[in-house]
């Protein structure tokens, strides 16, 4: 990995096209040959949004801002299809990932902190800002969205919106574990996930953001709904804030390939590049 110095400032300056969704792939192995070689982790970092950010790691995408304030990472939606995002350069492939945030408030805006694969293999945590009391787990297999019953809801106590909680994802070949605060919420074993053909198990990177999920002029109503109701922009702004994210990657490697990858999307055809 490379370093260059920039300014947050300099950061927004970078325009990047806007999409709404998070879910996104610019070359899929699954059916594409040739899709680039992935920057591993291979070991674990601790990232502090108090004090600045490498954009070549963290790299900005969709519209709207990401700035350093009050000691976080602030991620703002203010206006129709504002859904700023940051994608860790690094993948990780089988590891753990630890989040400390404070969800968005706002009917339909949706903050997320996910582990993505370019197959859309996907791991989340999910937070509904009109909603103060639940907290949100999913995973995609290859992006297959058929089954419905892969999202499950938690109670909380507290809001997501009002403090910052440790949201964290442990992921092996074997299971993967949802925590909160500490607390052990859900695990998902490889079987479950249709007998392993749904489970995620491809270099994933890291993912965080904030998007409208209840904006009526860009989204179809069955995502409107599912987001909580329509968005009304004329009490924007939202934002999410993040402090901590800690990484760790439990291969030891410094690129992943496709090179070997076939249809299945299995594991086993990963190229570790030691
Ligand atoms: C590959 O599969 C994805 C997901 O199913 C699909 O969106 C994309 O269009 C496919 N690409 C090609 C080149 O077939
Ligand atoms: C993180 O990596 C450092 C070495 O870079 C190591 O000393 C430390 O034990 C690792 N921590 C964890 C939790 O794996
Ligand atoms: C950022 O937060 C970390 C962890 O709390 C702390 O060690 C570090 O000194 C802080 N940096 C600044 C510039 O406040
Ligand atoms: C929050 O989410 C839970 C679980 O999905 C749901 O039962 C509850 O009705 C939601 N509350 C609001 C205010 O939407
Ligand atoms: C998606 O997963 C379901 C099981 O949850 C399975 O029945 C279905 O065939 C899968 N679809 C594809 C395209 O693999
Ligand atoms: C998050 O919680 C886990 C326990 O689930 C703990 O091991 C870890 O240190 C916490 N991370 C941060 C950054 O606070």
């Amino acid at each position: 990995m490379y370093c260059i110095a920039l300014s947050a400032a300099a950061l927004l300056a970078i325009l990047v096209p806007a999409t709404l969704a998070q879910t996104y792939t610019a070359c899929n192995p699954l059916n594409t040959t040739g899709c680039p070689n992935m920057d591993a982790l291979g070991a674990n970092a601790t990232f502090h949004f108090n004090e600045t950010w490498n954009p070549s790691i963290w790299e900005k995408h969709n519209q709207g801002t990401v700035r350093l304030d009050s000691g976080a990472a602030v991620f703002t939606v203010k206006r129709r299809k504002d859904s700023p995002e940051i994608r860790s350069s690094f993948y990780l492939l089988f590891g753990r990932l630890e989040v400390v945030m404070r969800a968005a408030p706002g009917q339909g805006i949706i903050s997320s902190a996910i582990l993505q694969s370019e197959c859309l293999d996907e791991i989340d945590w999910e937070f509904k800002g009109g909603n103060t009391t639940h907290i949100l787990t999913n995973y995609f297999g290859k992006g297959n969205q058929t089954d419905l019953t892969r999202g499950r809801d938690f109670a909380v106590t507290t809001a997501p919106q009002d403090d910052f909680h440790n949201y964290t994802i442990d992921w092996t070949k074997e299971r993967i574990q949802w925590w909160y605060d500490g607390n052990m919420m859900r695990e998902l074993n490889y079987a479950d996930a249709w007998e392993g053909k749904n489970y995620p198990q491809t270099p994933m990177n890291i993912r965080i953001g904030v998007w409208a999920g209840g904006d009526t002029e860009n989204n179809r109503e069955g995502t409107v709904e599912w987001a909580g109701g329509p968005t009304d922009f004329g009490q924007a702004p939202w934002s999410m804030l993040v402090k901590t994210v800690y990484a760790k990657d439990y291969t030891v490697a410094k690129e992943y390939s496709w090179e070997n990858m076939d249809a299945s999307g299995s594991f086993e055809k990963v190229k570790i590049i030691e």
